[in-house]
């Protein structure tokens, strides 16, 4: 029996691999570097399965390329690189990998904010600039976290796993913004108060952190205004999608010192990263680094294999989004 053909857009780890090569006849972009729109195009017409990763952009013109993918298992949880709807009306399906990297994520979301509260980054290109001059009561002070309120904008699973560790690792009061308030259990876990006004929850947050979707209505959802919403000497944490913050208006706010420091991971046209951002000691800079961890990275791949193995055998798939 002929095997399925997959294609893998970008290097996967090895165990996982290995473990698609299986069962499918898989095809492995071995430059690592990001495929084109034309040759990501021409591959749905020469594979059933294509495996993207967020740094591919499957648009609408992608999806027309060809007529043989019959199944896009996205290595991720976040969708806005995937036209769904040419995709769905294509009747193409879509996966995802939900679950496997929210303590990964949520951990790069603590790191961001800590490192922006007690200017880490400042302090080791100091030391390593060799322009330290030793302690002093003054040097690089930051802002305590205990007491301090962590804005969530999202209250998904990332949103949920980031409060845990701050509240209970680091004694922070847990405000969030979402559609709806939580379940009840977990709000009375983490003393989260719900606001349904964005506004509301930007002006009484000394820490905002980001854990909505990107895309769509989530566009451009922290610009100048709402920045300014924001209380004078707060921070901005974004692990979710760079295209949600307006950075130009950032930059601003940074600059003007009306917020004291934000800690980024993601940014609209990676790996470009906003120049305005890259000159201001308190921004910190890291390269999409949320899901970076050997054990979650095998575990995304294999939460996409399981859901090319489910289609094909003509199963549910378990994480379908489309
Ligand atoms: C995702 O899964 O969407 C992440 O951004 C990749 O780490």
């Amino acid at each position: 029996m002929t095997r399925p053909k997959l294609l893998v857009t970008r290097r996967w780890p090895d165990t996982v691999e290995e473990a698609l090569r299986a069962q499918f006849d898989v095809t492995l972009n071995e430059s690592d570097e990001p495929m084109s729109q034309q040759a990501l195009a021409d591959a749905m017409g020469a594979y059933d399965v294509l495996c993207p990763t967020v740094s591919d952009r499957i648009d609408a013109d992608v999806i027309a390329g060809g007529d043989r993918v019959k199944l896009i298992a996205n290595y991720g949880v976040g969708f806005d690189h995937i036209a769904l709807d040419a995709a769905k009306a294509k009747g193409i399906a879509v996966t995802n990998t939900p679950g496997v990297l929210t303590d990964a994520t949520a951990d790069i979301a603590l790191t961001l904010l800590l490192m922006a509260a007690r200017r880490a980054g400042e302090g080791e290109r100091e030391l390593r600039d060799g322009r330290w001059s030793g302690w002093r009561p003054t040097h690089l002070i930051g802002s305590e976290l205990r007491g301090k309120v962590l804005g969530l904008v999202g209250f998904g699973r990332i949103g949920i796993a980031t409060a845990r560790r701050a509240h209970h690792g680091f004694g922070m009061k847990i405000a969030y913004y979402a559609r709806r308030p939580a379940e009840a259990d977990i709000a009375a876990e983490l003393q989260a108060e719900f606001h349904p006004v964005l506004d509301d929850l930007l002006g009484l947050s000394d820490f905002v952190s980001l854990h909505v979707p990107g895309g769509g209505d989530t566009a451009n959802l922290i610009n100048a205004q709402s920045l300014a919403k924001m209380k004078a000497g707060s921070y901005l944490i974004n692990t979710a999608r760079g295209g949600v913050v307006d950075h130009d208006a950032l930059a601003d706010a940074l600059r003007s010192g009306h917020l004291a420091g934000a800690g980024l991971d993601v940014y609209p046209q990676e790996p470009a990263v906003p120049a305005a951002l890259l000159e201001l000691e308190s921004a910190v800079l890291l390269p999409h680094l949320g899901s970076a961890n050997r054990e979650t990275r095998v575990a995304m791949g294999m939460r996409a294999l399981a859901n090319a193995q489910a289609w094909a055998n003509g199963d549910e798939l378990p994480d379908r989004i489309a």
